[in-house]
């Protein structure tokens, strides 16, 4: 990354820790406007808290969080939320009664702050965007894996975050569903929205982020484009050690 791009998000020195478990320690990151960032590292290496310390779902026990050079580390999540930043969970968890449509209307209003109308108006765009339109009336708990995985999207982008943070989002999808993914991904990115993606499916990661991070024991071991990544020693230890230890 050149010296003309703009850092949007930015941590330093982030640490968490739950009880005597460090779960991020000393984390520095920096996340361009425009990219797509790769996380990854193995199970308990603490992506998701990162995640959540960066939304103010946790606060960090050391260190600072910047968007746009603010610092907002310590602030509430709906602050968080208003001020652009959006988060898929790991975890699907939509309000399974609502609507596929109510639930997108929710981050419209809540994370947006629209008003009832164009909040409507902003949900049909997106519902359409996200390939969900036919679905908008069902229920969300009826709905399909793949049609979760881009609700989950559809509230973020309705929230109109800069910076959409996405929890293994294509967790249990087929290599159909997973490259369908992909290109919404690119898709999201054209709108102007920076990624920071968490994903196991390594070629998934690496086939569309621009540089990716690794986290061990929730230390940062790695940085690098995709390629430079695959290839550091620390990367394969970490990954072999998890799998054949
Ligand atoms: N609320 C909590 N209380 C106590 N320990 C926690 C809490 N949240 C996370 N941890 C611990 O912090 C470490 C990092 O967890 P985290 O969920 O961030 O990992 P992860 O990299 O997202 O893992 P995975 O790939 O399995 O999702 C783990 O050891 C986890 O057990
Ligand atoms: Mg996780």
């Amino acid at each position: 990354m050149g010296p003309e791009q703009n850092i949007i998000l930015e941590g330093r020195g982030v640490s968490r820790y739950f009880g005597a478990l460090a779960a991020l320690s000393g984390i520095d990151f920096s996340l361009y406007e425009g990219e797509i960032l790769g996380l990854i590292g193995p199970n308990g290496s603490g992506k998701t808290t990162l995640f959540n310390v960066i939304v103010g779902v946790c606060r960090p026990s050391e260190g600072k969080v910047f968007f746009e050079g603010r610092d907002i580390s310590g602030m509430s999540p709906h602050r968080i939320c208003q001020m652009g930043i959006a988060k898929t969970s790991q975890i699907v968890q939509p309000f399974t009664r609502m609507t596929v449509a109510e639930n997108v209307l929710v981050g419209a209003m809540y994370g947006g702050g629209l008003p009832q109308k164009e909040a409507w108006e902003k949900t049909r765009e997106i519902l359409a965007f996200v390939n969900l339109d036919k679905v908008m009336n069902t229920p969300s708990g009826k709905i399909s894996i793949p049609e979760r995985r881009r609700l989950e999207l559809a509230r973020a982008l309705a929230t109109s975050a800069k910076v959409i943070l996405l929890d293994e989002n294509m967790a249990g999808l087929n290599p159909n569903e997973i490259e369908e993914a992909l290109d919404l991904l690119r898709a999201i990115r054209e709108r102007g929205v920076t990624l920071m993606v968490v994903e196991h499916i390594m070629r998934a990661v690496m086939g569309i982020s621009d540089r990716m991070i690794v986290f061990n024991y929730g230390e940062k071991i790695a940085e690098g484009t995709p390629r430079e990544v695959a290839e550091n020693p620390s990367v394969i230890r970490a990954y072999l050690g998890d799998k054949y230890a």
